[in-house]
């Protein structure tokens, strides 16, 4: 058995941790650069957080230039500013979105070049960083992602409409603040999409060829927190136990993935943001129960366990038959939940599946590595068709 657990976030998880904020941040220093996700813009949240950090002596420069699907040129412009000051650190509020331009403003703030230069894209000459790059604090406001807990970075270019991701352990978040209480003001939409993502980080790296005992662990905590709070988190958003829950779950799975890496439904789902900026959850959401019924039987085991953990009343049934049903569970979860989404409601069209299964093929070679099942180019010609 081989393991290797590298986790070097330090993470403070609780209602109200926000308002540790600024005795957190202190702590690298006086001078911050606050990345803000502009849903927070005058809001009394944000009134707060400068008061805390101000009490605390933290004097910041706020950025709000943050975007769903985070652009290579809102970022570099976000680098170009933080080059032009002395800062002490980052520290990014917001969703995935505000959360990896902060990670990659940090990164680039210390290193050369445009932040697109240290994707991962295959075949081209990908930059690493030579410098640390400067601390890191997120606060994540949605669960979904999980990207105060990974080294991940992602990256919209819509000059090429390409979407990929720094993959570093230079971005790791130094330390995530995750207080279930900024999420509440999500909407039931954000909240479902987001949800599944967090849902599909867990059970992607559970299933993923990568896995280990201690991933797989993590995994499946992810899923009985997911099970257990998605439906009330949507139906009720000012429920805080189920907005503890879903928060848990999202943190969980982003350790999950820092662990064994995604699978399927995120080759498909990062370059279908790429093409048509559809939100990340719904690009997963479209495609995670069809990409389960093609990977059949193979995994049966897992999907066995996690249709179970969804829904407790197929307990006595057999493993095959278990791991058959878990794609309909997941497809009336998705529609009692608002996430039955499609490939073509985001905007694909028929005449760019090929062009669009050669760009996953081509570049998310990672993904594809991971997934128990080997997919071939036709293989995914054939599973966009049906998620459209
Ligand atoms: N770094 C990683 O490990 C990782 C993993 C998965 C996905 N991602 C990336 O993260 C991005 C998606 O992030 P996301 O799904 O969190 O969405 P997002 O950050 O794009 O936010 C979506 C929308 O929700 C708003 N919002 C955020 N929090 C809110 C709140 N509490 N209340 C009301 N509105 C709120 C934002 O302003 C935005 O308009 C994608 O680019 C995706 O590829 C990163
Ligand atoms: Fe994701």
């Amino acid at each position: 058995m081989k393991i290797n657990i590298n986790f070097p976030v330090q993470i403070y998880f609780g209602n109200g941790e926000i308002h540790n904020i600024g005795k957190r941040a202190r702590i690298f220093g006086q001078n911050a650069f606050l990345v803000m996700d502009p849903f927070l813009k005058n809001s009394s949240i944000e009134k707060q957080i400068m008061q805390n950090l101000n009490d605390n002596g933290v004097v910041i420069t706020p950025f709000y230039d943050v975007v769903p699907n985070p652009t290579v040129d809102l970022i570099d412009n976000g680098v170009e500013q933080i080059k032009k000051g002395h800062y002490d650190l980052v520290i990014a509020i917001g969703g995935g979105s505000a959360i990896d331009t902060g990670k990659a403003i940090a990164l680039l703030a210390s290193n050369y070049g445009s932040c697109w230069d240290y994707t991962e894209r295959l075949g081209a000459n990908v930059l690493r960083p030579k410098e640390k790059g400067l601390p890191m604090i997120a606060v994540p406001t949605t669960a979904g992602t999980g990207s105060e807990a990974t080294p991940y970075a992602v990256i919209n270019n819509p000059h090429i409409h390409q979407k990929c991701t720094i993959v570093n352990p230079a971005v790791f978040p130094t330390v995530s603040i995750v207080d279930p209480e900024l999420m509440i003001s999500m909407p039931p939409e954000l909240t479902a999409l987001t949800g599944v993502d967090a849902f599909s980080h867990a059970f992607e790296s559970y299933i993923n060829v990568n896995a280990h005992p201690f991933s797989e662990m993590i995994a499946l905590e992810s899923i009985k927190y997911f099970a257990k709070n998605i439906r009330q988190a949507v139906k009720n958003g000012t429920d805080i136990e189920a907005r503890n829950g879903m928060a848990w779950a999202c943190t969980l799975g982003g350790m999950a993935i820092a662990h064994a890496g995604t699978t399927v439904p995120h080759a498909l789902g990062q370059p279908l943001s790429g093409l048509t900026n559809a939100p990340h959850g719904g690009t997963i959401a479209a495609c995670l129960p069809e990409v389960v019924e093609w990977t059949l039987p193979v995994a049966a085991e897992k999907f066995a366990v996690v249709a179970e953990i969804l829904d407790p009343s197929v307990k006595l049934k057999s493993i095959e038959e278990k791991a058959e049903l878990l794609p309909s569970i997941l497809v009336d979860l998705f529609r009692e939940i608002g996430a039955d989404v499609t490939f073509s409601g985001y905007g694909l069209k028929e005449d760019d599946i090929y062009s669009f299964a050669d760009t996953v093929y081509t570049s998310f070679q990672l993904d594809l590595k991971g997934h128990p099942k080997v997919a071939t180019k036709d293989d995914l010609v054939a599973l966009i068709r049906k998620c459209m």
